[in-house]
């Protein structure tokens, strides 16, 4: 099946409507052996070795293989913590697997849920650092850090019921945004580099989203989180994220005159992260170098927060459940969808200078435990949108990864 672009407004619905789904976990894993240093030589092995990883005979060159050594910013990955399904704080198969991978591959790491507000402030007058501290903790003993996600995000399910029905006048409701922005960002103060302080703030015109916090507190919401945020941890890099802001457009202009007024405010922003959410063609790879380059030239940091890559795209012309869409996950799709990965990352080293580049983020471990299985295909059918498969294996797209970190061709 061919895929075509699919519409942004179409993706906005899609995302409109995930956004009020349950937690569905994050994460999966893989085992391979202990990190290597991996060099430019290793990686051009790497490769011609991805041709074959579609079948088991590819796990031992991951052993081989250290995504993280790679880069010099940090290359991140997504996890589900706590008692989430496929928790990384298991000791379960699942979990031993995963804490492999990341050990061997990863160097940051984002919680793909239990960071997010009702999840630390699950009550006015109380906070729930728990499970975000254990997996800080962990990450701490791995040489690992976590990149904080979120402060404030409009999304149904996870905008804390209490604050959704807060009765006080506009001082008060001031007052306790700025409290739970200042407590949170203050409890991880020195310990997390990286916080997404404001997720999600536009539409796909450009215009503000109408969440509760644009309601109660008008667009003046997001520069309050960031000042606070900045108060409470003056060393965090701060950054706004959002997805479908890397093919320009409305939603892109929209956040750059808003970085643009933060600047000229003195707002304190540090970087912007693109969650690319894409799709095998779409964006184009000249747009996303475009989007990539208007942050940077106004000294922002770019960071890819939550990369995946389905191979299905249900917004293509061609695709139709259960009639017509990808069932397999061919040795072709698997090369096709290894260059992708290659591209963009090359992308963003074009395109964003070294002392600028915030990292690079995979929202998950493996296929079956993607969030895109639930949200994107309705639990319909399979998807392959990560770089390990359903058995930990890791698949061509990781070596993508890693000929694009080390400037190899994207074959
Ligand atoms: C997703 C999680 O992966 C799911 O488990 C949850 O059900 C919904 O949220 N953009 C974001 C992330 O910023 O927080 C979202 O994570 C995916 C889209």
């Amino acid at each position: 099946m061919q895929l075509s672009p699919r519409s942004p407004l179409l993706l906005s619905t899609l995302l409109s409507s995930f956004l009020f789904l349950g937690a569905c976990g994050g994460g999966g894993g893989s085992s391979s052996g202990n990190p290597s240093s991996a060099s430019a030589s290793s990686s051009s092995q790497t490769s011609s070795e991805a041709s074959s990883s579609s079948d088991s005979s590819s796990s031992s060159s991951s052993e081989a293989l250290s995504l993280h050594t790679l880069a010099d910013f940090p290359i991140g990955v997504a996890v589900s913590a706590a008692n989430e399904p496929s928790s990384i704080m298991q000791d379960d198969e699942a979990g031993v697997a995963q804490r492999a991978i990341i050990e061997a591959h990863f160097d940051q790491l984002t919680a793909g849920n239990i960071m997010k507000m009702s999840y630390l402030h699950p009550a006015q007058d109380t906070y729930f650092f728990d499970d975000a501290d254990a997996l800080l903790d962990y990450a701490d003993d791995n040489g690992i850090s976590l990149h904080a996600h979120t402060l404030v995000w409009h999304s149904d399910y996870q905008v804390p019921d209490w604050m959704k029905n807060f009765e006080g006048d506009a001082t008060a409701w001031l007052a306790m945004y700025k409290e739970h922005v200042e407590t949170i960002a203050g409890h991880f103060a020195g310990r997390v580099p990286s916080w997404d302080v404001v997720n999600e703030a536009f539409n796909e015109d450009g215009t503000y989203r109408n969440s509760l916090f644009n309601q109660k507190l008008g667009t003046a919401y997001i520069e309050t989180a960031f000042a606070s945020a900045r108060q409470a941890d003056p060393q965090a890099d701060l950054y706004y994220n959002d997805f479908n802001i890397s093919n320009g457009g409305d939603k892109f202009q929209a956040m750059i005159n808003m970085v643009d007024d933060f600047i000229a405010r003195d707002i304190p922003i540090d970087g912007v992260g693109f969650q690319m959410h894409v799709f095998m063609d779409w964006p184009s790879i000249d747009a996303i170098k475009s989007s990539f380059a208007a942050v940077a030239e106004r000294g922002l940091k770019v960071k890819i927060t939550e990369l995946d890559i389905p191979i299905n795209n249900p917004y293509s012309a061609g695709y139709n459940y259960p009639d017509n869409y990808e069932a397999t996950f061919t040795d072709e799709l698997a090369a096709a969808q290894k260059k992708r990965y290659c591209d963009i990352v090359t992308a963003y080293l074009d395109a964003v200078p070294a002392d600028l580049r915030g990292g690079l983020t995979v929202w998950g471990i493996r296929d079956s435990d993607s969030w895109l299985i639930s949200t994107l295909f309705d639990n319909n059918h399979e998807d392959w949108p990560l770089l390990f498969d359903n058995n930990f294996d890791p698949k061509p797209a990781l070596y993508g990864v890693a000929d694009g970190l080390t400037n190899q061709p994207c074959l």
